[in-house]
């Protein structure tokens, strides 16, 4: 019998109500060979209210011994006073990438990922943007990048200073910081047929940080995957792209930790709901040489607490459900699960079974239910 130890961080207001359901699938598929054995913890601002701390040290500790961590989402208007950096609820999730040092956060967004049916009929966007002028284009015919943020360097985790009349937040990068996140994308686009180009967005126009990252992803790229397109995008103007012509960034997007969360929100606005998109918080990709440690895994919705929708079974629970794909595919080498759990998340939302930020009438527990009974196990 295989057992997967995971360590499961439902966090604050609708974090608790997607989990539940991402819980639901994860049972489905225990079996006399394969257990789960899951520790729930707080995290955010329930923790904060329960220990003083949005994350406690035995949590750190917990996620370094887990074979994986679901994390679902914090933060909240209760907390809002307490929002001070690594102390706020926010700063409970930022201290778990920290200790994990998981420094690669992989949040894909392609038309034909398993939520591409509403991408056509929810996405703000004409069908020509998203798909060109052929009335039934799909597939690589449409949208389709995955972001590779850095994610424990950067703005996040420099020096700050706040007083009354200044505030600073230092950004900078090592080149070390940079290389390793530049090889995961590097690695990400060679697994993509056809291989994909690497898109880095920067400002080395104006920011220090960014001259450094460019110099250092283009020496990386270079010497160790010459056969690999490199495109560098200023960050400002690849967000005007994303928003007219999406497609011309398909590929790997390789951006820094502050460029990488506004642009992943963004591709929420393509899709046309933040509810359906996961991510992958990773210290390099499964079968990676250059890796020292052991490998860390992350599981993590792009979205949000949504407080107002909190706690009325309304909260769309696909984007929980595919960071359990994502756990199967990079931490447990379980690929085949990955895609059966990736394949009834399609079938159901293809026949209409909704969510109410999709127009649907399913509630949270309802659609758990329908992906579910959708499973061919
Ligand atoms: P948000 O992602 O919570 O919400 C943005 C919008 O998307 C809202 O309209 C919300 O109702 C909707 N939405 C988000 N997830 C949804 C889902 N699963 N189903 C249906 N609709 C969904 O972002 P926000 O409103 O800017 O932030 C709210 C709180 O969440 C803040 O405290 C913020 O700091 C925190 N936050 C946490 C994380 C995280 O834990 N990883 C990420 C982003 C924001
Ligand atoms: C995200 C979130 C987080 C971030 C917050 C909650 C710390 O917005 O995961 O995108 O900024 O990284
Ligand atoms: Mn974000």
């Amino acid at each position: 019998t295989q057992t997967h130890s995971i360590l499961v961080l439902p966090g604050d207001g609708i974090g608790p109500e997607v989990m539940a359901e991402a819980i639901k699938v994860l049972r489905a598929f225990e079996n006399p060979e394969c257990k789960f054995v899951l520790r729930e913890e707080l995290i955010g601002g329930c923790s904060i209210d329960a220990t003083g701390k949005p994350v406690t040290d035995e949590v750190k500790q917990a996620a370094l011994t887990s074979d994986a961590v679901l994390f679902a989402a914090v933060g909240g208007p209760k907390w809002d006073k307490a929002r001070r950096g690594l102390d706020g609820p926010e700063g409970g999730l930022l201290q778990l990438r920290k200790a994990m040092d998981i420094y690669a956060n992989l949040r894909p967004c392609s038309s034909h990922s398993p939520s591409s049916s509403i991408t056509k009929e929810f996405s703000p966007f004409r069908h020509e943007v998203l798909f060109g002028p052929e009335k039934d284009a799909t597939g690589l015919d449409g949208v389709d990048f995955v972001v590779v943020r850095e994610n424990c360097g950067g703005a996040y985790f420099g020096k700050k200073v706040e007083d009354a009349d200044y505030a600073m937040d230092e950004w900078g990068y090592s080149t070390a910081e940079v290389q390793r996140v530049t090889r995961v994308a590097a690695q990400v686009a060679l697994r993509h047929t056809p291989t994909w180009p690497v898109i880095s967005l920067d400002k080395a126009n104006v920011l220090a940080s960014s001259r450094l990252w460019r110099r250092v992803v283009e020496e990386t790229m270079a010497t160790e995957y010459p056969q690999l397109k490199l495109i560098h995008q200023l960050a400002d103007s690849a967000s005007l792209i994303l928003a007219t012509n999406p497609r011309a960034l398909n590929g790997v997007i390789l951006a820094d930790n502050t460029f990488g969360d506004m642009i992943s929100d963004q591709a929420g606005s393509i899709v046309g709901t933040l509810g359906v998109l996961p991510s992958a918080s990773l210290n390099g990709l499964p079968g990676d040489k250059t890796l020292q440690t052991r490998p860390y895994g992350l599981y993590e919705p792009t979205h949000g607490s949504a407080p107002t929708i909190a706690g009325k079974n309304v909260a769309n629970p696909v984007a929980m459900i595919l960071c359990v794909a994502l756990m199967f595919r990079y931490s447990l080498n379980m690929e085949n699960e990955a895609q059966q759990v990736e394949d009834a998340v399609r079938r159901v939302l293809d026949k209409g079974l909704r969510t109410p930020d999709l127009g649907g009438n399913l509630g949270t527990k309802e659609l758990g239910d329908a992906i579910v009974a959708e499973l061919r196990l």
